[in-house]
């Protein structure tokens, strides 16, 4: 008989590769393990091997990383999308894309499930099997973590070691940590507490801000469209000019963040976060949004943020209110295009000039010299009826405005 395929996510981490070998075990099924590179660099060292010396049939590793730019973030990125106000979401923008790469690997080998590594508790389980029911429904999702015997990670070691599996690569770490282009998280052990403050050895691509450099760096972003395609007159990928902003702003001690959020599953959390390129990127489109969009929409839009940023954070990605706001977006972006420069100082980021052929601003209008061409007096008729509303009801209640006394 032939036997039944499973498609694993896979990381090449502890609970992953556990996976692998329990869930052959329990349904007598082929493994097909799934990767996807999002520019996470250290963990991809060796994943593959690693995958078929633990049993794995066929091990695919994906390069994922220019869609992740083009399809995700950028999209995150123009609609200003901030979980919470801060966080940019590296984790939550990643889920759907493996998510879709899992499901497209498991129709590929003809798998009947795909198979996951989030625990019970987090918001990523919400996130791969929403995105996996908005895909291919015909899929069965296991969620071995959630039901599984191992009360450690002791336990599971102890698993691996009866069974062959490497363990070496998975080498005690204090902190869980999850890492792509867009940013890290790092949460767990002495993070749990919230009123201890991370330790140096916490953070993994940013230099601490006393450390940095004494002078600041200006970095040039051209945008086109709402979408960053050059640095200090250099046009480059989208994953080119992340990775590049990551070195740069991790240099400056840019990027990071302590934050408690709101999980899905009701949870506060407590979550260190190092995201330099997004950090920077998110600061030069906003400062380029205010120069270029109108009063209204750009008010509108911020409203929308904030949703957008829940829908990504909540697992919505697949889902047609996520593509229609996607559509509202690139409307708006069609004038988001020009030059920002900031400075980078010991962990700050500042505006240092913005430009663009779309610019709102008319010095004419603006200035308090000769050259001013506003029409002052016009003022008056406007705030003559502007203010009659309230002209007009504290006539008729004029003991509303008298001070009370105590
Ligand atoms: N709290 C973040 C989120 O839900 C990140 C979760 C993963 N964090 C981690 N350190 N492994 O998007």
């Amino acid at each position: 008989m032939k036997k039944e395929r499973i498609a694993v996510a896979y990381s090449g981490g502890l609970d992953t590769s556990v996976i692998v070998k329990w869930l052959q075990e329990k349904y007598n099924a082929e493994i097909i393990t799934v990767t996807g590179n999002l520019g996470q660099k250290k963990e991809l060292i060796g994943v593959k091997e690693k995958a078929l010396k633990t049993g794995a049939k066929k091990a695919y590793v994906q390069d994922l990383r220019k869609e992740f730019v083009e399809e995700y973030i950028y999209p995150a990125l123009k609609a200003g999308a901030l979980y919470e106000y801060n966080y940019p979401m590296a984790t939550a923008i990643g889920r759907p894309l493996l998510a879709k790469s899992l499901v497209e690997v498991a129709k590929k080998e003809g798998c009947t499930a795909v198979a996951h590594g989030c625990t019970g508790k987090g918001n990523d389980q919400v996130r791969f099997e929403v995105a996996v029911a908005a895909l291919a429904p015909e899929l069965k999702v296991l969620a071995p973590v959630r039901e599984w015997e191992f009360k450690s990670r002791e336990e599971e070691i102890a698993y691996c070691e009866k069974h062959g599996i490497p363990v070496s690569a998975t080498k005690k770490n204090p902190y869980s940590i999850d890492e792509n282009l867009w940013g890290t998280a790092i949460e767990c052990g002495v993070l749990e507490d919230p009123m201890v403050e991370p330790p140096a050895d916490a953070y993994q691509r940013t230099v601490p801000p006393n450390l940095a450099p004494d002078e600041p760096t200006r970095v040039m972003i051209e945008f086109k469209d709402g979408v960053p395609i050059g640095l200090n007159g250099k046009k480059m990928s989208g994953v080119q000019l992340i990775d590049h902003l990551n070195d740069i702003g991790g240099a400056n001690g840019v990027g990071r963040l302590d934050l408690v959020e709101n999980r899905l599953v009701g949870i506060k959390s407590r979550e260190v976060y190092e995201a330099p390129a997004a950090t920077i990127l998110h600061f030069a489109h906003r400062e380029l949004e205010r120069l270029v969009l109108d009063k209204d929409t750009s008010h509108f839009k911020a409203k929308l943020a904030a949703d957008y940023a829940d829908m990504i954070y909540n697992g919505l990605w697949f889902t047609p209110l996520r593509v229609a706001m996607d559509a509202f977006v690139n409307e708006t972006q069609k004038v988001v295009s020009g030059f920002v420069k900031v400075k980078l100082y010991k962990g700050n980021i500042d505006i240092a000039g913005r430009t663009s052929p779309s610019s709102l601003y008319d010095t004419k209008l603006a200035t308090y010299t000769e050259e001013d061409s506003f029409d002052h007096k016009a003022s008056i008729g406007f705030i003559k009826i502007y203010g009659l509303p309230v002209k007009t009801f504290y006539s008729v209640n004029k003991q509303l405005l008298k001070k009370k006394k105590k």
